[in-house]
């Protein structure tokens, strides 16, 4: 007998519906269900952020979050953020690219979905403000200056 669950999730404007375990979390709901392997896994328990994705619109660890739980939510996760039509980057993806704000790129979805909910709700961060949002994200290559540089030039092309 199964105990797997129906979950329907809008991912990155995409409905998908699937029968799940319970204790799948959602960082590997969407890297081996739906193939979306932008969201990393590090520590899988809540410190280092790689996982970072939106959860209707608000930024959430998705290995601390069950499949399951996000059943009629809406995600966007990194590979939500070029544009679908053009394939551009977002801003914020080709700001971190001019500002050097990634080495190896592993901490990169996670600082990336982080900005998007930061820059929408802030749109000028002080570098104070920048860091507090970041402060839950970790990486081990860049010694965060390029990071924050790469938000603030973010912030300036997206207010245009
Ligand atoms: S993998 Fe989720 S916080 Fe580290
Ligand atoms: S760029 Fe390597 S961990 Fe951040």
């Amino acid at each position: 007998m199964t105990n797997r669950q129906r979950t329907t999730i809008l991912v990155n404007g995409t409905r998908y519906e699937r029968e799940v375990e319970p204790r799948l979390s959602l960082a590997d709901f969407l890297r081996h269900e739906l193939h979306l392997g932008g969201t990393h896994v590090g520590c899988e328990h809540g410190i280092c952020g790689v996982c970072t994705v939106l959860i209707d619109g608000r930024s959430a660890r998705s290995c601390l979050t069950l499949a399951v739980q996000a059943d009629g939510a809406e995600i966007t996760t990194v590979e939500g953020l070029r544009d679908a039509e053009t394939g551009q980057l977002h801003p914020i993806q080709q700001a971190f690219i001019d500002a050097h704000g990634l080495q190896c790129g592993f901490c990169t979805p996670g600082f990336l979905m982080t900005t998007l909910e930061l820059l929408r709700d802030n749109p000028q961060p002080s570098d104070d403000e920048i860091r507090e949002a970041l402060g839950g994200n970790l990486c081990r290559c860049t010694g965060y200056q390029s990071i924050v540089e790469s938000v603030r030039l973010a912030a300036s092309r997206l207010r245009g």
